[in-house]
């Protein structure tokens, strides 16, 4: 071939990939990862969600898959067969895994809720469950969620199995045995309504206040960011909440995003749906320790909404057909935008 030919084939292979770009590609320009909420059945049935998600995210949660109702179903027996399908999906994409979720109050077996045990016993039965977990993928899964939801709607440490069962201290011990398990994996605590002001935004800032002024081992903290256009906190609240985060040395995440409509969608709330999600990753973007932006779920057709809040949904970035929405691309405006040297 002439070198001019060579030359010209080259740069074709550079060009032709950004012209066909997901939004990953965009979002690693940009320097940050852009993620979702994975649900493993799907991914084992649907070749076409399989690969929307390999064409568009860079990091994925597992949905349920590492949940401890799932996971470990029964005290003496774990089940990896949905988690590994995940951690495997991802190794051959390229894309970081955020381990979901290893305390929290909800989507916990029978088996644990209704035994009884003693605050030691009880110590001991989430050390071997975090650990479990954390060494089975140290070095395959980036990040994990270590601990959710810990926070009460007015601003409170909540109440619940774990908090009544260890005592107050059980976010610390988790986090530490965590780290024991896995030193290099990034820890997050991971919680919703509190994105922009408020009560239960300032809770979850004491909490991971506290945490860090212990010296507990915690690096970053998602906000979940399941909103409605009645109710998504403006941008200015949001970036004032991430930057006091960022001024206490964590790392920010945008971690389960999704913004619920009445439906069917009208198109003026398409509308609205993609300048909230605009506005929330324009935020994240500017500000550096803003590390990934996840929504939770790729298809409305797969979205959690649905079931849990009926009467609303097409809350995600896909319709049911897995075609992209209005939100879409507003999404990749703001990515395209956005420049690795601003950050
Ligand atoms: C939800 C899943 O999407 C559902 O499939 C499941 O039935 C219940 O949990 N915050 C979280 C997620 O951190 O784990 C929740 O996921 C949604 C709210």
């Amino acid at each position: 071939m002439h070198p001019r030919a060579l030359v010209m084939a080259a740069a074709l292979l550079i060009t032709l990939p950004t012209a066909a770009a997901g939004l990953r590609d965009l979002a690693q320009a940009a320097g940050i990862h852009f993620g979702t909420a994975v649900n493993v059945e799907a991914l084992n049935t649907d070749a076409a969600y399989a690969h929307l998600l390999a064409r568009e995210f860079n990091l994925v949660t597992p949905e349920n898959a590492m949940k401890f109702t799932v996971v470990h179903p029964e005290r003496e027996r774990y089940d990896f067969t949905q988690a590994d399908a995940l951690v495997a999906f991802a190794e051959a994409h390229a894309m970081q895994v955020n381990g979901h979720v290893l305390v929290w109050h909800q989507q916990l077996p029978d088996w644990l809720m209704q035994g009884q045990f003693s605050q030691d016993e009880l110590k001991a039965i989430l050390r071997e469950h975090i650990q479990t977990l954390v060494t089975r993928y140290r070095g395959r899964v980036a990040s994990w969620d270590v601990a959710a939801e810990a926070v009460g709607e007015d601003g409170q440490p909540r109440d619940t199995f774990w908090s009544r069962g260890i005592g107050p201290d059980y976010l610390a011990l988790a986090f530490r045995w965590a780290h024991e398990a896995d030193p290099q994996a990034h820890l997050r605590y991971n919680d919703y309504g509190g994105e922009g002001a408020g009560a239960k935004a300032d809770g979850i800032y004491r909490i991971v206040a506290d945490l860090r002024w212990q010296g507990v081992p915690i690096h970053g903290v998602g906000l979940q960011m399941h909103v409605s256009p009645d109710d998504a906190p403006p941008s200015k609240d949001l970036r004032a909440n991430l930057q006091r985060l960022a001024a206490l040395g964590l790392a920010t995440h945008i971690s389960e995003m999704d913004v619920m409509l009445p439906v069917p969608a009208s198109r003026a709330n398409l509308n609205k749906q993609a300048v909230i999600y605009r506005d929330t990753l324009k935020v994240c973007l500017a500000q550096p320790q803003c590390r990934s932006f996840s929504t939770w779920g790729t298809t409305d057709r797969y979205s959690w909404i649905p079931e849990y809040f009926p009467g609303k949904g097409a809350a995600l970035l896909f319709g049911e057909d897995g075609q992209p929405k209005p939100v879409y691309e507003s999404v990749r405006r703001v990515l395209r935008a956005a420049r690795a040297s601003k950050r």
